[in-house]
């Protein structure tokens, strides 16, 4: 278990197996579960703890894995984040720098150890990483995990792990991080109430959790019925706000305080 939030070296030992929660032990280039023996690549300094393929599964976030891999590539660039963020937001709702310092705010000034959930290239979590505040990024797309650890390098971010996983099954114990991001994602999970369960399985009492998601907002590009109805069709999942805070209530939340950006909805809540 990684107790030392100022270590600079990648830890591998702040993992368990996704599975069974058991320890895993390093052996040549993966990380071994000393109780159920599975057994998880490690490339890149990036473990792998999805072991079954993605392309095949039912759900059709999950399907199309590679093109989030290509993706991931202009995903912050001024061609992608600026431009989606302006067409779900809306005219002068809020800037990219706007909402870095809104997830920051929603995190507050916690120290320790942070779970950034669906981190994509680690957008929130690289920003707000720190030698009090170590950030360990899970998401399901290589493409995206190598993007965020190279932009880590070149950043000099140190304090910044990627795994590959998926929320629904979440390779860290109980009742370990002091606060969690989840951005741009709840939306697409295939069981939102279980993956806030999952979240909050690993979070402290207290914890707060940042979360940014879609809303049918009065401006923004889900104002209209029709993208609307092509959102959902696509496998996205569009929030009401009161839905979303009885959804966080039911999975163990409390406090929850939202703010909405034309279609974009923003919600702090605390793990109960
Ligand atoms: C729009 S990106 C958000 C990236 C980043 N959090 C942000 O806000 O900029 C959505 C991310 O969710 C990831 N994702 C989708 N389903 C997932 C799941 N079941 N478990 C983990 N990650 C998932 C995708 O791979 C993708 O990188
Ligand atoms: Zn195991």
């Amino acid at each position: 278990m990684v107790n030392n939030a100022n270590s600079a070296a990648p830890d591998f030992s702040f993992y368990v197996c996704p599975q069974c929660k058991g320890i895993l032990t390093a052996a040549g280039a993966t990380l071994q579960c000393s109780a159920c023996s599975h057994s998880y690549p490690v490339q890149h300094q990036i473990p792998d703890f999805i072991l079954e393929d993605l392309t095949q599964s039912t759900n059709p976030v999950l399907r199309r894995v590679k093109w989030l891999d290509l993706l991931a590539r202009v995903y912050e660039s001024k061609l992608w984040y600026p431009v989606a963020l302006r067409l779900f937001a809306g005219r002068g709702q809020i800037s990219f720098a706007g909402l870095i310092n809104l997830v920051r705010e929603m995190v507050g000034p916690v120290n320790g150890v942070v779970l950034d959930v669906a981190c994509g290239p680690g957008t929130y979590g690289r920003r707000i990483a720190s030698a009090s505040r170590r950030v360990y990024g899970i998401d399901i797309s290589r493409g995206m995990l190598e993007q965020g650890a190279a932009y880590a390098r070149r950043e000099g971010v140190t304090h910044m792990q990627f795994s590959r996983a998926r929320v629904e099954t979440l390779p860290f114990r109980d009742a370990v991080f002091d606060a969690a991001i989840c951005s741009g994602s709840l939306h697409l999970f295939q069981d939102a109430g279980g993956a806030l369960a999952e979240i909050g399985r690993t979070l402290k009492s207290g914890a707060p959790l940042a979360i940014v998601t879609f809303t049918a907002g009065r401006a923004g590009l889900l104002r209209f019925p029709r993208v609307l109805r092509l959102a959902r069709k696509r496998g996205g999942h569009v929030f009401s706000v009161s839905e979303l805070e009885h959804l966080l209530s039911e999975h163990g939340f409390t406090g929850c305080k939202s703010n909405v950006y034309g279609s974009l909805l923003a919600c702090r809540a605390q793990k109960g």
